[in-house]
């Protein structure tokens, strides 16, 4: 099977399952000027679709709407065959339930037309698993965006065992025209990257309330007014990249080695060979193009005060 149509001339884009995730990839797919056709089996899906696209277009106009763009684009279908037979690319957005994705799965991948690329929203499993009763599961991706899909850019896409690459290489090139930020995954990982790592803090939160640690407020905070304000511009490598001051990582590595054995999480940290300091090093020097420390401190620092600014707003229009 070979892709039906480029991802640059996609218009008709389905959405199936219209709840948090899939009504804000209805949003965004709106926005972004395609056709949208959207099914839910709720009886209030429709309504609920519809104050969900409303509540978000503010926000997207605010942001730029593609030319066309426009609410009256989208059509709540009756079935899931009339949501997805015409469909040029679909999403799947339902319940993170895996006997409901392999049921539904394989009934979007009869109805789709050969070709379309199908892929799920699934916060964690992985499409090996998923695809298994396909007919044609070499379409098949994932496209994992994070909420609210029509502000975050970010869609982790990855294939399953049966997935074929142009498959993978079709969705990461038609999500980056829809406007995505995309991270292609080589390797199926259960949670992908991100879910990964907000998986471990929020492990590591419940771990601190149910021993009594520490409050949901003082853990929250200690985000909102701590780490998080540098997330926003790096990440958690380079983050630490800068905790070495001038000498960077390979500083920060040396230094703080040694509390990787204490206390400080319950995961387990990996030992930390010299194949692994390397590679993080490396990694640091890549991520940040070479730019020496002190301009992306200086990056940092204004991005953090914007943000901080940017928030407080937000908090006194409340
Ligand atoms: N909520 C998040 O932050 C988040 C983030 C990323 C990915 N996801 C993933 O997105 C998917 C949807 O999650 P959500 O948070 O939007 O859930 P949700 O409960 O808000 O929405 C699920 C929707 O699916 C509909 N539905 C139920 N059975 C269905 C079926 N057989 N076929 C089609 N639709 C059906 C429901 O009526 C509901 O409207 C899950 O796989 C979830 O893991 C969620």
């Amino acid at each position: 099977m070979d892709a039906r149509i480029a991802p640059g001339s996609v218009r008709k884009v389905a959405c199936v399952g219209a709840g948090v995730i899939g009504g804000g990839w209805v949003a965004h797919f709106l926005a972004r000027g395609y056709q949208v056709t959207a099914w839910d089996p709720a009886p209030d899906a429709k309504d609920k679709l519809q104050r969900l696209v409303e509540a978000a277009w503010p926000a997207l106009t605010e942001l730029g709407l593609a030319e066309g763009a426009s609410r009256e684009n989208l059509t709540v279908a009756a079935t899931l065959e009339d949501a997805v037979g015409e469909a040029e690319f679909v999403q799947e957005s339902a319940p993170e339930d895996l006997e409901l994705k392999l049921d539904l799965l394989s009934r979007i991948d009869a109805a789709a037309p050969d070709g379309v690329v199908v892929s799920s929203s699934t916060s964690g499993f992985p499409m090996t698993d998923m695809q298994q009763r396909c007919a044609t599961p070499e379409r098949l991706v994932v496209g994992h965006p994070f909420n609210p899909p029509y502000l975050i850019p970010l869609v982790e896409v990855v294939g399953g065992e049966k997935s074929e690459q142009w498959a993978v290489d079709w969705a990461a090139e038609f999500f980056d025209i829809a406007g995505k930020h995309v991270i292609k995954m080589e390797h199926e990982v259960p949670g992908f990257i991100a879910n990964r790592l907000q998986e471990a803090i929020w492990r590591e939160a419940l771990h601190m309330v149910a021993n009594g640690e520490a409050t949901v407020e003082q853990i929250d905070s200690s985000i909102t007014a701590g780490p998080g304000l540098r997330w926003p511009l790096l990440g958690p490598c380079l983050t630490f990249h800068l905790a070495g001051g001038e000498g960077g990582m390979s500083h920060m590595l040396d230094h703080f080695g040694p509390s990787l054995k204490a206390p400080w999480t319950r995961l387990e940290a990996p030992e930390l060979t010299d194949d692994l300091r390397d590679r993080m090093v490396q990694g640091c020097e890549e991520a940040s193009g070479g730019t020496p420390v002190a301009e992306l401190v200086a990056d940092r620092d204004r991005a953090v005060i914007e943000v901080m600014r940017a928030v407080d707003k937000i908090k006194e229009s409340r």
